[in-house]
């Protein structure tokens, strides 16, 4: 019993001790790293804004109201919103434009639905910009968020830039508070020794030809954000979240458990993929991947374990593991704590569904939406 009880331990102190030390190590030695990217604030390459949208009949009309008010030289850019919806998503898109009229904005119907990195490859076809700009429909923008990521990529070293996120209400979403306040420091380090393999697509920049290059994005996983920033990285380019691209996205109130599973299966898929190319990937980037690969597929396995084993071992009577399961706990009382416990959760359980369903087109989940602008700040 001794033994198993320790076993578990040791699984507990690797679980908890590699995602820290490299916390603690990204954020000492990489944070303050200099971005070692000649950035031109005042470059304006001509872009192609890609919306695709899925019933945002409650929200589109707001999201446009955002994208319209970013400052960029209305010649510059095209929206193209490709849509497959069969809710009243297309007739609010109608009655925005005549109200906007001018705005280059090109909408286009699917015939079917297959998913969004489908729709965003048939708009990639048709575009016109440099740079592709992803924007998703039930996130926003903070002002200037548009121009400021555009600039990073004035520097021909950088291929992606991506947001950093916040969340918009209160309820569910202050788990996903915390879970960002630790996650954007990670995105941050990560971008300034070379790039970070987490991108988010509710603003996700990126540069045409590499797109082209890498065969757009992939259709066959989920994560088409991710996914394809961490194949430019690959090619050797900076795919990164600087601080001054701020967007925020709303939260589910109903479903919230249903979303992050099918946001974790999207992880999980992006990193298996990623598993067997570590070791081609370029110098700076590679511990990056190689942590975070692990971090999302197996390590959230060896606290099951470990947990797994002290439970048997309290039923047959060890106190050492009801001290240690008690422990765990009690633990669960400190927020932290308890949402990288519900993360590693939501990574195992999207790991085990990944094995019947991708959800490459998945179900809408309904935001509920407090208000938009406050809380951003
Ligand atoms: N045209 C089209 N077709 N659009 C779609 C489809 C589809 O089949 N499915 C979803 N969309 C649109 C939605 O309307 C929304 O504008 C955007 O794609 C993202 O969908 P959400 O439903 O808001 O996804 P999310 O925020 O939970 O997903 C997050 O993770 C995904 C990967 O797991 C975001 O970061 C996404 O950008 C990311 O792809
Ligand atoms: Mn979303």
């Amino acid at each position: 019993m001794e033994i198993l009880v320790i076993i578990a331990l040791a699984l507990a102190i690797v679980h908890f001790g590699i995602p820290l030390s490299y916390y603690f190590i990204a954020r000492r030695s990489w944070l303050p790293l200099p971005w070692r990217v000649k950035r031109d604030e005042s470059y304006r390459p001509k872009i192609s804004i890609i919306l695709p949208t899925y019933n945002e009949e409650k929200i589109i009309e707001k999201r446009l109201d955002n994208i319209f008010s970013q400052r960029y030289p209305r010649d510059l850019l095209e929206l193209l919103i490709i849509d497959s919806s069969n809710d009243e998503t297309v007739e609010k898109i109608e009655d925005w434009y005549r109200r906007h009229e001018g705005f280059p904005l090109k909408l286009m119907h699917e015939s079917e639905r297959r998913g969004k990195a489908y729709a965003l490859n048939e708009a990639l076809k048709i575009s016109t910009g440099e740079i592709a700009v992803i924007a998703d429909a039930d996130a926003f923008w903070e002002e200037d968020a548009l121009p400021e990521a555009i600039s990073w990529l004035s520097d021909a070293s950088v291929g992606a830039v991506t947001c950093l996120k916040r969340p918009m209400n209160d309820g569910s979403a202050k788990i996903e508070g915390s879970y960002r306040n630790y996650y954007n420091v990670m995105r941050l380090a990560e971008s300034k020794k070379f790039s970070t393999p987490i991108f988010h697509g509710e603003l996700a920049a990126f540069r045409k030809d590499l797109l082209e290059k890498i065969g757009g994005f992939p259709t066959d996983i989920g994560s088409d954000d991710s996914h394809t920033a961490t194949m430019i990285a690959m090619n050797g380019y900076r795919s990164i979240a600087p601080e001054g691209v701020l967007c925020s996205e709303s939260v589910p109130e109903k479903g919230y458990g249903e979303w992050r599973i099918r946001r974790a299966q999207h992880l999980v898929q992006h990193f298996s993929r990623m598993l067997s190319h570590i070791g081609i990937a370029p110098e700076g980037f590679r511990k990056i991947l190689a942590i975070e690969t692990y971090l999302h597929i197996f390590n959230p396995w060896l606290l099951i374990i470990a947990a797994g084993i002290l439970v048997y071992g309290a039923l047959e009577g060890s106190s050492l593991s009801d001290l240690l399961l008690g422990s765990g706990l009690l633990l669960l009382l400190y927020s932290p704590y308890r949402t990288w416990v519900a993360t590693q959760l939501y990574l195992m359980m999207g790991a085990v569904r990944n094995i019947w369903t991708k959800e490459i087109a998945w179900e809408k989940q309904e935001k509920y939406r407090k208000r938009t602008n406050e809380a951003i700040k």
